[in-house]
């Protein structure tokens, strides 16, 4: 699903990424772990054709994504570590994501009930004004809503309470198979039945690279 070839990304002098050479399959469930400045958004980044990479090759389904950024975006659903700051009321953002993604208005409320966040009550309020929560957990049910065949979550806990996570992991558990999951985090302990690999950077490199049965 997604093919990385001797990527790097060069910030001034520094770099962002260093020779990533990486391949995430299918039904594979896999946590990115690593230090702040690891590199870790700077790869979701490049996967997402955010940013051009200094050299090397990326392909999602065997496309580039800096070629057509669209098309591979069709097949991710993507939550990010900072919620934009988007301008859109709550009911707009939903109806937005809708036409977009072409998922129903009505799943993506019902995501937010399982994360207990009653979307209706909320439908005025402008997306940037609301609790750093109830934005994960409304960028969370807006990238599921969407039914993916890539799912990349930067740190989708780090904003919800204890409560939240419990319901988030358990809507995760609950996806069915064939799919790819990425999870960018520092919280190894509470996904660890949920992956089945394990990958490490630092310095802008893979450090480590483990498969679990
Ligand atoms: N837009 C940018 N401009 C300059 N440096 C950047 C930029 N984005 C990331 N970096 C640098 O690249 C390195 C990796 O950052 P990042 O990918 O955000 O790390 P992580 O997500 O693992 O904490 C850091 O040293 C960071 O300062
Ligand atoms: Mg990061």
């Amino acid at each position: 699903m997604i093919e990385i070839k001797n990527l790097s990304k060069k910030f001034g002098s520094s770099f962002g990424l260093m020779n990533i050479n990486l391949t995430l399959e299918k039904e594979e469930s896999v946590i990115i772990t690593g230090q702040n400045g690891a590199g870790k958004t700077t790869l979701v980044r490049s996967i997402l054709g955010e940013q051009i990479p200094t050299c090397g090759d990326i392909r999602i389904a065997g496309i580039d994504p800096f070629k057509e950024r669209a098309n591979v975006l069709k097949h991710i659903g993507f939550v990010p570590q900072l919620p934009p700051p988007i301008k859109l009321s709550v009911k707009e953002l939903i109806n937005y994501a809708s036409v977009l993604s072409g998922a129903e208005e009505k799943k993506i409320s019902d995501i937010c009930q399982k994360l207990e966040l009653d979307v209706k009550e909320h439908f005025k309020k402008i997306f940037f004004k609301l609790s750093g929560g109830m934005k994960q957990k409304l960028l969370i049910a807006i990238a599921l809503a969407k039914e993916p065949d890539i799912f990349i979550f930067d740190e989708p806990t780090a904003n919800l309470d204890m409560q939240g996570r419990e319901n988030f992991y358990k809507l995760m558990r609950s996806l069915h198979g064939g799919r790819l999951l990425v999870f960018i985090s520092h919280r190894l302990e509470e996904i660890k039945d949920l992956i089945n690999r394990k990958i490490e950077m630092d310095f802008g490199k893979v450090v480590k690279d483990e498969k679990f049965v």
